[in-house]
This record gives structure tokens, C-alpha cells and sequence, in this order.
């Protein structure tokens, strides 16, 4: 155990203080002080308040909505590192720019290459949740610093089977096979996913494959990111169609895009679950112990436990 005059300071975003307070606890952190606020014509104001020479410092902050945080983020790195922290992590349980991996259109910005090349500039080590891996495979591809990535599977999984009563997963199209599959056998539960048969651009026919086997089932709706909510609605709408119950709908990362969560509700969604990697109100599932893990173990390989 870190002695506290060694032990990392955690330095939490607004908003993060029930995440911060398990993190704190789960890997022996101290809370640092520090004051984050605009000036009124919209610049950022950073002071740290805590004396951080020769301590790792761990920086909290979910990336959804990145922009405005993001210039607080950096001069707040560039400050711990200028007053003699030892290494500045972030935690971002939620990480930004992961979609815009190619150049999909002529002219357009690779951002999460530029993200990741900055990010890397100013920070040490980085933590995320379940970032949003498609033709990328590994943070490692584009970020230059050590990093951990952990997984939402068993917890979702856990979560599951305490809380429903004979559940099947259910995917909303073939590429959230992998990721529902995964849950389901951590679960010890059925899964399927939507088949889709499209006969012309607007003639779509979406079917639950072996319908009747899963009519007294709960439904259970599981994706990695609920942005507008249009993927959950969408099916939702399908399953109401079928016949089957009102489905319960877990989401990784609460980005929840404008009135998102309230449409969601309004679908017809029997409870909307996230886990904590974004404070929202549908947070139930906690990671903070995972990450705990995680940042415990970069620490380890960065020289940066007492
Ligand atoms: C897509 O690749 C993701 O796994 C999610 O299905 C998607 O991000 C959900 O977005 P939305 O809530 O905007 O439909």
C-alpha cells in the first residue's frame, strides 16, 4: 500500500465523484485538488492545488462530449507534468474520436489518429472501457502510450444474471454477434441476433431467428454505445411487432445524444441499464473496480507504485 505522501493523486472532472470516490478507494489514490473553471469569455482556467512533485497523477474524465473537455484536460497534463508529477494517466472510461478511423470521404480528418497522436503528447499512460474498435484492432495501432482496455463483458454478464428472470440476449444486427455472444456465455444465457433481409433500399425485413423459442423470455438488448438510441429503438419497434415482451436495454457508454434517453423510454423499454463509464442516471453497472485493476497494473509497469 501507498504511503499518502507517495500515493497518486486522482484529480476527478466535475461529475465524477461517485466513480472517483470507488477508483480512489479500490487503488489507494489520494483526491487532488484542483480548481477547473471558464472565464467568462469561455477560456479555461486551471489551477492544481496540490503539491504533486514526485507523485503520479491520475487524471478522471469521460470523454463523451469531448470538445469542451479536452483543452481543460491538456492544460491541466501540462500543469501536474511542469509542477514535477511523476506521470499524469488518464482514465477515460469513455473515449473519444474512436469512429473517424479512415479517410471515408476525400477531404475529411483522420481524427482518431490526430486525437490519439495529441493524447499521447500529454499524457503517460491511458484507461479506457470498451473503446469503439472496428477497423482499428488495438489502442496500441494509434496511441503511443502504454495503455489498458478494460472489458464491460463480465460485469454486463453479472449484472444479467441477477437481475432478469430467463433472459435472451438479443444483438441488433450481425456485427454485435461477437460482443453478444460473449455476454451471453459469461451469463450462461441464450442469445440471438436480428436477421435482416433487405429486398431494396427501403424494403427491410427484420426477423428474431426461432421467435417461438424465446416468446417467454425477457428480451434483453445489449450494445456497446446507445448514441441517439435510433440502433435500440429501431428494435424495439421490431420486437413489439413479434410479439415478444417489452425488452430490458443495457448499454456500455451512456452518451445518450440529445433527448435520446427520454425517447428510448418512450419506445417502450422496460429499464434502460449503463454501466458508470459515463455518469448518467441509467448507471448501474460499476467498473470501477476493473478499473482499478487496470490502473493498478499500468502503474506497476509504468515504475509508478510505491
Ligand atoms: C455501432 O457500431 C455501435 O455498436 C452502436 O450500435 C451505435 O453506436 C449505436 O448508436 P445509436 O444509439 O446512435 O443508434
Amino acid at each position: 500500500m501507498n504511503s499518502s505522501s507517495q500515493a497518486p493523486l486522482l484529480f476527478a472532472f466535475p461529475g465524477h465523484r461517485t466513480i472517483a470516490a470507488s477508483l480512489g478507494e479500490a487503488s489507494g489514490l489520494r483526491p487532488g485538488e484542483m480548481t477547473l473553471r471558464e472565464f467568462p469569455d469561455r477560456e479555461s482556467y486551471v489551477r492544481v492545488l496540490s503539491a504533486c512533485e514526485g507523485r503520479p497523477a491520475v487524471l478522471l474524465c469521460a470523454l463523451d462530449r469531448p470538445d469542451d473537455k479536452l483543452l481543460p484536460l491538456y492544460f491541466l497534463a501540462r500543469t501536474l507534468r511542469e509542477l514535477g508529477a511523476s506521470s499524469v494517466v488518464l482514465v477515460a472510461p469513455y473515449l473519444a474520436y474512436m469512429r473517424q478511423d479512415r479517410r471515408f470521404k476525400s477531404g475529411e480528418a483522420v481524427t482518431s489518429r490526430y486525437f490519439a497522436d495529441w493524447v499521447s503528447d500529454f499524457v503517460d499512460g491511458l484507461i479506457t472501457v470498451d473503446p469503439h474498435l472496428h477497423r482499428i484492432r488495438d489502442l496500441n495501432e494509434i496511441y503511443a502510450v502504454s495503455s489498458r482496455v478494460v472489458h464491460a463483458a463480465d460485469a454486463l454478464a453479472a449484472w444479467i444474471g441477477r437481475e432478469i428472470e430467463r433472459p435472451v440476449l438479443i444483438g441488433p444486427d450481425s456485427e454485435s454477434r461477437q460482443w453478444v455472444s460473449d455476454v451471453a456465455s459469461r451469463a450462461g444465457a441464450p442469445f440471438t441476433v436480428l436477421e435482416k433481409t433487405r429486398r431494396g433500399d427501403r424494403d427491410v425485413e427484420v426477423s428474431v431467428p426461432e421467435l417461438d423459442r424465446w416468446l417467454d423470455h425477457t428480451p434483453v438488448l445489449v450494445d456497446d454505445i446507445i448514441s441517439t438510441g435510433r440502433t435500440m429503438i429501431e428494435t424495439l419497434g421490431h420486437l413489439k411487432r413479434l410479439g415478444l415482451p417489452p425488452a430490458v436495454c443495457i448499454g456500455v457508454h451512456a452518451v445518450f445524444a440529445g433527448n435520446a434517453y427520454e425517447d428510448l423510454k418512450a419506445a417502450g423499454a422496460a429499464r434502460i441499464v449503463t454501466c458508470n463509464t459515463i455518469p448518467h442516471e441509467s448507471n448501474a453497472i460499476d467498473l470501477a473496480p476493473h478499473l482499478a485493476e487496470a490502473l493498478n497494473d499500468l502503474l506497476d509497469e509504468l515504475g509508478q507504485r510505491a
